[in-house]
């Protein structure tokens, strides 16, 4: 259900309207999921992978809240064209430095959109022979799905808006917020 802003983002009320998520809401999903992935992946020594920028705050969090030993690496991609970027084909701006052979890989994602992108990574890394390749999503927006991909750990589903904050931005802005929240037409340039 939609809640107030807090009272110290009160100066975002033009253009931020509701809180879809709270930070302890947040929070408290991502301990779920961390729990789930220490049980699954005990004694495997798994390997998250994340796609920058947005999901630096979800990834710094969910290590936190996996109990099992871990490691991490991220990927950067940037576009072509905007056209090639809507058939899903992007540009590895910066590959990972670890080798994914024999490795168990687990996919991070802030926000799974058209799955265009994601599909076109794990294409990318499955031809690199890891061991196992699994799909965590903080965010997933299924109105907005192009491609199905299996997600096995995912947090919330998002509703057809424009959203922020918890690394989801609008022109690099609101990444910083520690809740999501609905961003307002008015807001969008
Ligand atoms: C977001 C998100 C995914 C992608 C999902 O990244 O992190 O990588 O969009 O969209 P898709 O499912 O439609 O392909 P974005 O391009 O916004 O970059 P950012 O993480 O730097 O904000």
């Amino acid at each position: 259900m939609a809640q107030k802003l807090p009272e110290a983002y009160a100066w975002l009320s033009d253009d931020i309207k509701d809180v879809l998520f709270s930070a302890d809401a947040i929070q408290q999903r991502v301990n779920e999921l961390g729990a789930a992935i220490s049980r699954d992946y005990a004694g495997r020594n798994p390997l998250l992978v994340g796609v920058l920028k947005g999901v630096v705050f979800f990834m710094a969090d969910l290590l936190r809240a996996i109990s099992v030993p871990v490691e991490v690496d991220f990927i950067a991609v940037s576009s072509y064209t905007p056209e090639a970027r809507a058939q899903g084909i992007v540009k590895l701006a910066k590959d990972l430095e670890t080798p994914l052979a024999g490795r168990h890989v687990l996919f991070v994602e802030d926000v799974i959109d058209t799955g265009l992108t994601l599909s076109y990574l794990l294409r990318n890394l499955r031809a690199r022979q890891p061991a196992s390749l699994e799909v965590c999503a903080l965010f997933d927006k299924p109105a907005h799905r192009l491609i199905n991909i299996p997600v096995k750990y995912k947090g919330f589903d998002l509703p057809d808006h424009f959203v922020v904050g918890y690394g989801l931005d609008y022109q690099e802005r609101y990444r910083n917020l520690p809740f999501v929240g609905v961003l307002r037409a008015q807001a969008l340039t």
